[in-house]
């Protein structure tokens, strides 16, 4: 479908995220252009409309927007320090929504604009069949400018959140969301190994978890008031009460016969908040341990919002 007026989109790179992303401004009526490195990724892609460019300088030189979405930050510098695309930069928007760190993301915003080219970096809170439909996030900062133009463009690909012109605003954000999604995750593995361990089936057990965490999850907004206010007591289950359980939890996973690798870390961290005399307070002191290096023998500080 192509709608009169609907500004050139182009897309470089074609592994499962880019296609999705591709296919969402090719939905929405914008002339797409697309580039991956290894030829025969764009066929699908053509026969929806789309034109493949042969290089990506040329992917570059066709539209004023240029969505680069490839495996990490490396790939992304390898593909735009070729001569020819880094002089095809100038004068167009670079949205740049492969995964990486606030840092990289700030150092490709000075040298994109260095080209002569607007920057914006991007975090992609989706998985690749969930673009362009209702539940997919795309955070995003940088240049304001820049994001005023295509914002209505950008948001085919799901609903974008700008953060602000730090361009390192949306990677962290991206990070500390992906920080929660693991450690979700490794939560589910483990439990699903150790009920696994006297053969109770995942799926049986799996309704289970999702209930529990479900549960769980409704305790994080006091958890962040608690971080926010610098006040941690509040709490019906102390550190020094839980610290004392998760040992449970490692000795059943070594008494299983399951790798405790996933856990160790959290039950040093109950630990350390104890000795720190922190016993007393709810789990949300953790974040203040979290703050501080124990290599470097520094004690818990305490949250100090703004003094960064
Ligand atoms: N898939 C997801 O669920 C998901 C969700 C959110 C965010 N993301 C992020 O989206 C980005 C892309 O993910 P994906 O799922 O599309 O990965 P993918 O399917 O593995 O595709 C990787 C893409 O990167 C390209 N690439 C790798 N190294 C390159 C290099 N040195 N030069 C040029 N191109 C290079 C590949 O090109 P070739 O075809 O030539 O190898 C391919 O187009 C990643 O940063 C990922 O973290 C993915």
């Amino acid at each position: 479908m192509n709608i009169d007026g609907r500004p050139p989109v182009t897309v470089i790179g074609l592994g499962a995220m880019g296609k999705a992303l591709a296919g969402a401004f090719l939905d929405n009526g914008h002339p797409t252009t697309v580039w991956n490195r290894t030829a025969g990724k764009g066929g699908e892609l053509a026969e929806r409309g789309a034109t493949e460019a042969a290089t990506a300088a040329g992917a570059i030189a066709a539209s004023p927007l240029v969505v680069v979405c490839v495996l990490d930050d490396a790939a992304v510098r390898d593909i735009l320090s070729a001569p020819a695309a880094s002089e095809a930069l100038a004068g167009r928007t670079l949205v740049n929504l492969t995964n990486g760190t606030p840092r990289q993301a700030r150092e490709l915003a000075r040298w994109v604009s260095a080209q002569g080219a607007d920057y914006l970096d991007g975090g992609i809170m989706a998985v690749p069949p969930m673009i362009g439909r209702p539940g997919s996030l795309v955070l995003c900062s940088g240049s304001p400018r820049a994001f005023a133009a295509h914002e209505r463009t950008l948001s085919a690909t799901g609903t974008v959140s700008y953060l602000g012109e730090d361009a390192g605003r949306a990677a962290l954000y991206d990070i500390a969301l992906l920080s929660a999604m693991y450690g979700m995750f490794g939560g589910f593995l483990q439990a699903v190994a150790l009920a696994g361990s006297e053969k109770v089936p995942a799926t049986e057990f799996t309704p289970m978890v999702v209930s529990w965490l479900n549960a769980m999850i409704t305790g994080l907004p006091n958890m962040a008031k608690a971080y926010d206010t610098n006040d941690h007591s509040a709490t019906v289950s102390n550190l020094e009460m839980q610290a004392t359980g998760f040992v449970n939890l490692l000795e059943t996973g070594r008494d299983q016969g399951i790798g405790t690798e996933l856990l160790e870390p959290m039950g040093a961290l109950l630990h350390r908040g104890v000795a720190a005399g922190r016993g007393g307070d709810g789990l949300s002191a953790l974040i203040d341990l979290l703050r501080t290096d124990p290599a470097k023998g520094s004690d818990a500080g305490s949250n100090d919002l703004g003094s960064e």
